[in-house]
């Protein structure tokens, strides 16, 4: 069996993933198990080196979470983060207190050169704290080799073993020089090298995929998004013709999409995909509903009753296959907003309990543009890759009120356009995520010498990396003029349109 060069003990941070995201940019490969994981099972997989993850208890809680101390006794090295600089410190005999002041957000590193984690990286560096309680004193044979104006003991290390802790967080963004760090602990410290790639992490899901999926069926929804077209590419490399890739045809489309999906999957995945055109059967149900949160339901709904319908149309179907990606994931479990709820049909809530299906989730532990890597690497392409979200409720939530097939119309023109201009002028790839809204606002104008009372189109555009958070994109006046006149000038029954100037929080990036 292949080694696993790194073990992150997860003790419940949010951030634990973004240790092995760190870690998988520097091109090597680790897994992350439960914090009381067997020693059994960690030593199968022969590990160079162990990271204690951060987490929200204290150490000195009389439930506080504790590894199987067995870790101590291996001779690798290892490295506390945050709770798990607490850990270590008390394992070792320390002393771990609460802090008067939780200490939260950005600090300067200062640290000694003996101490090779910080190699080729600057004094002074910033850092992202996070924690409200702080060792008080060291263990015996431990010495401090980083601190900060807060944390005296900012980093730490035994003098008798490969044993390094840091209070702060080199995972997250903030911490400027963090994914050094995290790379030197494991290649300086723990001699671990960068042999794992998108190419490796596609052979590993595609050889686990096959072990899982045996002889049977997966049905797998496409949508011509990057994240499900990745996941029905990893599939049909895996399976074959045991991919049964569906397309579902809401009517909520843009325009052309479905011949753009269809030839895309043709050309580049090469399954055969089933395209169910569902279209009048989402819209009667639409009809006279106004409510956002009744539309996405109903639409929920729907997407399922198809999905099944077209399942029992195959023998063997036994997995459903979705693109939920680490975010989605971290969203629905922390996140209290809309979000939430947003996400919820779609994604990760799961499927109702009257379906049969087990889930594959590929994507289930990666990032979005960590799935724009994948793609790329199994051959999608470019303008795929690039391609901008766009939500399983499709062009219902752009519409506000009622949702017809007239305002579809509108909607569908005014959206070509707008993304015409933007691909034309070289715009679509700086903005995460570009759009139209059709406000149901009726406005006067004034065209040649005659007077309009028409409607209202809104564009929004944004600057994301996640969607979780997002501000509206700063761009250059002319384009946007030229949008706007073209739209007005070119979409009969538009008369005026509007920017959004709203970032999320506290907006979302849909307006439904
Ligand atoms: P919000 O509106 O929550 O959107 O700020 C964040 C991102 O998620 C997309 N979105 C969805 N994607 N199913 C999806 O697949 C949905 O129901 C859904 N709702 C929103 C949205 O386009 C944006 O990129």
């Amino acid at each position: 069996m292949k080694n696993v060069p790194i073990i992150v003990l997860d003790f419940g941070s949010q951030y634990t993933q973004l240790i092995a995201r760190k870690l998988r940019e520097s091109g090597i490969y680790c897994e992350i198990l439960p914090y009381n994981e067997k020693i059994e099972t960690i030593k199968e997989k022969q590990p160079q080196g162990i990271i204690l993850s951060g987490g929200p208890a204290s150490v000195y809680d009389k439930n506080a979470y504790h590894p199987d101390n067995a870790i101590f006794e291996l001779g690798l090295p290892i490295l506390g983060i945050c709770y798990g600089m607490q850990l270590l410190t008390q394992h070792f005999g320390g002393v771990v207190i609460p802090a008067d002041h939780h200490e939260y957000g950005k600090a300067q590193l200062h640290f000694e050169d003996t101490c090779h984690l910080f190699d080729d990286t600057p004094d002074g560096q910033t850092v992202w704290m996070s924690h409200g309680d702080l060792v008080d004193m060291l263990p015996e044979n431990f010495i401090r080799v980083g601190y900060s104006d807060n944390s005296p003991y900012a980093a730490i290390k035994s003098t008798e073993a490969e044993i390094y802790a840091f209070q702060f967080h080199p995972e997250v963004y903030h911490s400027e020089f963090g994914t050094i760090l995290l790379k030197n602990f494991a290649k300086k410290i723990c001699g671990c090298e960068s042999t794992w790639n998108m190419g490796s992490f596609a052979k590993e899901q595609i050889q686990k995929i096959k072990e899982k999926v045996g002889d049977k069926k997966v049905l797998c929804g496409v949508s011509g998004g990057v994240d499900s077209s990745v996941v029905a590419t990893l599939l049909h490399e895996a399976i074959g013709d045991q991919l049964v890739p569906v397309f579902v045809d809401q009517g909520l489309l843009r325009a052309n999409e479905r011949a753009q999906v269809e030839a895309m999957f043709k050309n580049r995945v090469g399954a055969e995909l089933i395209t169910v055109d569902a279209s009048e059967e989402f819209i009667s149900k639409l009809a006279g509903v106004t409510d956002p949160e009744k539309k996405r339901k109903i639409i929920g709904e729907t997407f399922i009753e198809v999905f099944d319908k077209e399942a029992q149309r195959h023998d063997g179907i036994s997995f459903l296959a979705q693109g939920t990606l680490y975010t989605d994931v971290i969203e629905s479990v922390s996140v209290k907003g809309p979000s939430k709820t947003i996400k919820s049909h779609h994604n990760v809530g799961g499927l109702p309990d009257w379906m049969q299906f087990e889930l594959i989730e590929p994507l289930r532990e990666i990032f979005k543009d960590e799935v724009r890597k994948l793609g790329l690497e199994l051959g999608l392409p470019k303008d795929m890759i690039g391609r901008h979200p766009f939500p399983g409720p499709g062009l219902a939530i752009r519409i506000m009120g009622e949702v017809n097939q007239p305002d579809l119309s509108l909607l569908r023109k005014a959206d070509t356009i707008m993304i015409d201009v933007l691909k034309s002028n070289g715009y679509y790839d700086k903005v995460w995520q570009a759009f139209c809204v059709l406000l149901n606002v009726k406005s006067v104008g004034v065209m040649g010498d005659n007077r309009t009372y028409d409607n209202t189109v809104c564009v929004r555009m944004v600057e994301s990396v996640d969607g979780m958070t997002a501000t509206f994109a700063h761009l250059p006046h002319d384009l946007l003029d030229t949008i706007s006149s073209r739209i007005i000038n070119e979409v009969d029954g538009i008369n005026r349109v509007v920017y959004d100037i709203t970032s999320k929080p506290p907006g979302t990036i849909e307006w439904e």
